[in-house]
């Protein structure tokens, strides 16, 4: 008696694990899918990608389920988003195209403790107040300001969100600050 019992109560605890996991795996392939809405301007002037010193892609690291805030973790509590260190990216190519001579080269600058000369791509001009922060917290996702970057094979500047117009844009539609001195403090450096 007791017997049974315990066996419907592991068989229905082994089911509801089961629904668990699916449900899990439901939604962490709807959030992967979830459309991305940008909601500043396209950058409309040219904006070839500058050249970087590893052909890094985001499509391809992005598609393995990687999530942004692997490889850019500092916005939460600081200005700067910054850029992995080389070690993050050895954890797969100690063993993961190790013999390609790109990642070689990557394995180099993680053995030297150099951080990787990457080219920058979105800059806001000197001077002007600006932090990832703020805007983390506010719960602007990433794609608002940056775009479709799972889809870029070759980061550029897709977006016009370092200009003044689609700061106080957003600033207008989102009702934060559109008060001069939200992002300036003159006289400018
Ligand atoms: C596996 C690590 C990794 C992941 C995951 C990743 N990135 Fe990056 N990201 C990089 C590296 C390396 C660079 C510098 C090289 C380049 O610009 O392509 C970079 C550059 C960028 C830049 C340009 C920075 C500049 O110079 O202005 C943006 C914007 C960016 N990433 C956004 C994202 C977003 C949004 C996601 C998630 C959808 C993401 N990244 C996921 C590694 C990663
Ligand atoms: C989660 C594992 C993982 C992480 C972390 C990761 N990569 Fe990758 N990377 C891959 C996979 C998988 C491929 C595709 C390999 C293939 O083409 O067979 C790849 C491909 C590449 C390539 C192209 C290799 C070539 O020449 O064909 C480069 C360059 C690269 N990664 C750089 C980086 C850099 C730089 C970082 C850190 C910012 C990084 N990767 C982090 C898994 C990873
Ligand atoms: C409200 C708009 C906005 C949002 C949201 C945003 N960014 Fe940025 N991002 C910018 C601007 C503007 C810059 C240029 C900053 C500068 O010049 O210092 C930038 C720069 C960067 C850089 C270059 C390095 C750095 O730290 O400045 C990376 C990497 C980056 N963003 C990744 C991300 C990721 C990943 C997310 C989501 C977690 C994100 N950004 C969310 C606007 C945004
Ligand atoms: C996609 C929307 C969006 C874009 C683009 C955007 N912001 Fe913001 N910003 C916000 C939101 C939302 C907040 C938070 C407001 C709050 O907490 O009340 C914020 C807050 C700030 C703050 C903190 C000051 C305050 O009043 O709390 C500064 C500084 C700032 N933004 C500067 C900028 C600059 C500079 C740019 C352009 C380079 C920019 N923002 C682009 C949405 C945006
Ligand atoms: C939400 C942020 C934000 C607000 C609010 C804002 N600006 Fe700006 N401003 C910027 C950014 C970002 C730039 C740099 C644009 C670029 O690099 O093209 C800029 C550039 C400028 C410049 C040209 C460069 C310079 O600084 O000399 C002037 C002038 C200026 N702003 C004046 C103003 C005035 C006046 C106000 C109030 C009416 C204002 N801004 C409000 C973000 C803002």
């Amino acid at each position: 008696m007791t017997s049974t019992i315990n066996h419907r109560a592991l068989r229905s605890a082994a089911v509801m694990a089961a629904c668990a996991v699916a449900l899990w795996m439901t939604f962490a392939v709807r959030a992967q899918q979830e459309p991305i809405t940008q909601e500043v301007p396209d950058n409309y002037a040219a904006h070839p990608a500058p050249e970087q010193p590893l052909p890094y892609s985001h499509r391809t690291h992005v598609a393995l389920g990687l999530a942004c805030e692997t490889c850019h973790a500092g916005g939460q509590t600081t200005a700067q988003m910054g850029f992995p260190d080389p070690g993050t990216c050895m954890t797969c190519h100690s063993a993961i195209a190790a013999d390609r001579p790109s990642i070689q080269l990557l394995a180099t600058f993680a053995a030297s403790a150099e951080t990787i000369p990457w080219a920058r791509v979105y800059e806001v001009l000197p001077g002007v107040t600006w932090s990832h922060q703020p805007h983390l917290t506010a719960g602007v996702s990433c794609g608002a300001c940056h775009g479709q970057v799972a889809q870029l094979d070759n980061m550029a500047m897709t977006t016009s969100v370092t200009a003044m117009a689609s700061c106080i844009g957003c600033h207008e539609s989102r009702a934060a600050n559109t008060a001069c001195a939200t992002c300036h403090a003159w006289p400018m450096p």
